[in-house]
């Protein structure tokens, strides 16, 4: 039987504790902290719609209901503001409601915060035998072609499971996932093995990984088998490293796009400040303000 090719369903596990966030993930989840004038998984949602995809299936902790009500209509406020002649609101409340229409959302929660791979495995329960997309909550890619719309593309022709790569200054993968690849064709690579926050001697190449995947039904088989790390967690990437060890082939894309990361207070800021400073709407003044800052 061939297998499916085409991807239905995007699992966004969202239920991290955000502890690099604190005192402010106390009160919001960290995908909902601003980049400009939207939340972070605004922008994940609309490389959702923008890749095709509308089933959207979040992860979530026990507590979590902002999420739902965000990606709502507001038939009331909408009323409002066609009273009050607040046309071009209006307009914008319009198109934010755009983005989300079409796409289904629905949710699973994890209980407790036991790691990325096993929120992703509390998912598998809304899928049938298929492949599914992942993204993490707190990694966006500001490109021309989403980003999960690149994966996709790769599993059309692989069918194996896919993994977001971007390149780094070696210096910095020690803090990230170090991988050791095989280049198979241009930003294609056979993944041979993945070390999470590796030493520098155990650094091989400039890659890690980006928290968006391509998941096929045999990743949860190892999913659902996987131990608990050092940490007490069932960690994604180490997942697909056992499956490398078994001899398993996984290959990494080498996104084109700025990659954007939301992940500690440091690299949401400079997103915030990449995303600003390109918004014409603010750009020339903040770039001003910017310079007159002593
Ligand atoms: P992170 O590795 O950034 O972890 O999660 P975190 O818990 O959110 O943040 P810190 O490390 O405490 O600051 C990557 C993605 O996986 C989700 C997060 O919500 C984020 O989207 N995640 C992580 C879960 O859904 N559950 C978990 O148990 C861990």
């Amino acid at each position: 039987m061939e297998e499916q090719k085409d991807i239905k369903k995007i699992i966004i596990p969202v239920a991290g504790l955000g502890t690099r966030f604190l005192p402010l993930s106390m009160v919001t989840s960290k995908e909902f902290f601003p980049l400009v004038d939207k939340p972070i998984i605004q922008y994940i949602i609309e490389e959702v719609k923008k890749s095709g995809i509308k089933e959207v299936v979040f992860v979530t902790s026990p507590g979590q209901k902002t999420i739902f009500h965000y990606f709502q209509k507001s038939p009331e406020l909408e009323k409002t503001l066609i009273k009050r002649k607040k046309d071009k609101i209006l307009a914008e409340l319009k198109s934010f409601e755009e983005v989300f229409d079409g796409i289904s959302f629905s949710h699973v929660v994890q209980k407790t915060p036991l790691g990325d791979g096993h929120a992703i495995l509390q998912a598998a329960r809304r899928l049938e035998k298929e492949p599914v997309a992942v993204s993490f909550g707190d990694d966006i890619v500001d490109s021309e072609e989403p980003a999960i719309a690149q994966l996709m593309n790769i599993f059309k022709t692989c069918g194996t499971p896919v993994i977001a790569l971007k390149s780094l200054p070696r210096e910095k993968i020690p803090a990230y996932a170090g991988l050791t690849v095989e280049k198979i064709a241009n930003r294609l690579y056979k993944i041979k093995k993945i070390t999470e926050k590796p030493s520098p001697e155990e650094i091989t190449s400039d890659l890690t990984i980006v928290g968006k995947y391509i998941l096929t039904p045999e990743v949860f088989t190892y999913l659902k088998k996987a131990k608990p790390s050092k940490k007490g967690e069932i960690i994604l990437a180490e997942v697909f490293d056992k499956m490398l060890d078994d001899g398993k082939i996984i290959y990494g894309y080498e996104l084109k796009g700025e990659w954007l990361e939301c992940g500690d207070k440091t690299k949401w800021l400079k997103s915030f400040f990449y995303l600003a400073l390109k918004d014409p709407r603010f750009r020339d003044e903040l770039k001003q303000y910017v310079k007159s800052i002593k």
